[in-house]
């Protein structure tokens, strides 16, 4: 009978797809001891509670030998996503900046600290995520620059042409829908803006062809990572899209194999290491370190985000508003 319930429940949430259950609910930081969103405290401001997974290309990555270090190497890498944002839109002093999606606040208080905007206001639909987030940028002292508050993305309270930049760091997949982002983000982009994104996508459209099994397994498993089916597009739809909302010179360039693979081998580590420290004796350090030098040798085709949610794209996205 319990898993009856279990299995209906499951169904439910793929269905609705809703970001706010999810991040609230089944998804927590992905840091050493993988913690639920209800154990996640504020801590000292500074420990990092990143939900992005990294951009591996300049640091060092994950294997068998150094698995140990993924509490301090994963991090690293997904600084190096907030980073690569920050270079791609050329956020500079002084700018009015929107971050929609921030997760626990990281990437603001990097962003506050390396790019000294003026100011930094945040949009996110998961009310932890906005308490966690504001209490951290208060602790290090930057609350004078950062301003985040609950909201959607889609429905954004601020006015026309109020920020410089907007950023989506692998949030906009979730939104419903993406397409009333990208026009909510022109509106409050002032002339010459940038948006500037991470996110997932697919290649090209390997759907069309597919029978219902396989396309219903699909649909489920995005589900459950709350990606509505409204998102579901390929690289040459997403820029598309930006055009049609109104932006210019739109381009997605792909960083998928340096995403991807990187993030396959951390998360197979910090999920291997829990359990070898939470449940002693299942499994040895020997057992971890194979499982991870698996991940590593894992093929790109054949990598989880491929098989059930069809993103094999991940793109660093780009538009300005003329
Ligand atoms: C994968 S997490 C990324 C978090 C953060 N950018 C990071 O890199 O750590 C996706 C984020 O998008 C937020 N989100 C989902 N749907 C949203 C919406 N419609 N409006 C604003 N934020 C949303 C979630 O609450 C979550 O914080």
């Amino acid at each position: 009978m319990l898993e009856v319930v279990k299995v209906a429940t499951r169904l439910k949430n793929a269905l609705l797809a809703d970001a706010a259950r999810f991040y609230t609910e089944d998804v927590g930081p992905w840091v050493p001891g993988m913690p639920t969103p209800q154990q996640v405290s504020a801590g000292t401001g500074r420990e990092p509670l990143w939900l992005n997974l990294g951009y591996w290309r300049d640091v060092e990555k994950v294997d068998e030998n150094n698995c140990e270090r993924v509490g301090e190497l994963f991090p690293a890498a997904q600084a190096q996503m907030a980073h690569l944002l920050a270079r791609t839109a050329k956020l500079g002093a002084g700018e009015s900046v929107l971050d929609c999606g921030f997760g626990y606040g990281d990437q603001d208080l990097l962003w506050a600290e390396s790019y000294k905007p003026a100011r930094i206001a945040g949009i996110n639909v998961t009310p932890t995520q906005v308490r966690i987030a504001s209490e951290r940028a208060r602790l290090v002292g930057l609350d004078n620059v950062i301003r985040l508050q609950e909201g959607s993305a889609t429905s954004l309270p601020f006015g026309a042409g109020e920020f410089d930049v907007v950023f989506a760091l692998e949030s906009a997949l979730h939104f419903k829908t993406r397409r009333d982002f990208l026009r909510e983000a022109f509106r409050v982009l002032r002339p010459g803006g940038r948006l500037v994104m991470a996110d997932m996508c697919m290649k090209t459209d390997r759907e069309a062809g597919l029978g219902l099994r396989q396309r219903l397994h699909l649909r489920y498993w995005r589900g459950r990572i709350a990606m509505p089916e409204s998102n579901v597009w390929t690289s040459q739809r997403y820029v598309a899209e930006m055009q049609r909302a109104g932006f210019k010179n739109a381009r997605l360039d792909s960083i998928a194999l340096d995403v991807y693979p990187g993030a396959n081998t951390a998360f197979m580590a910090l999920h291997s290491l829990t359990r070898h420290q939470r449940e002693p004796g299942a499994m040895s350090l020997e057992q971890v370190r194979e499982n991870v030098r698996k991940a590593r040798e894992t093929d790109p085709g054949q990598l989880f985000w491929h098989l059930h949610y069809n993103t094999d794209e991940y793109g660093l996205v780009y538009a300005e508003k003329a």
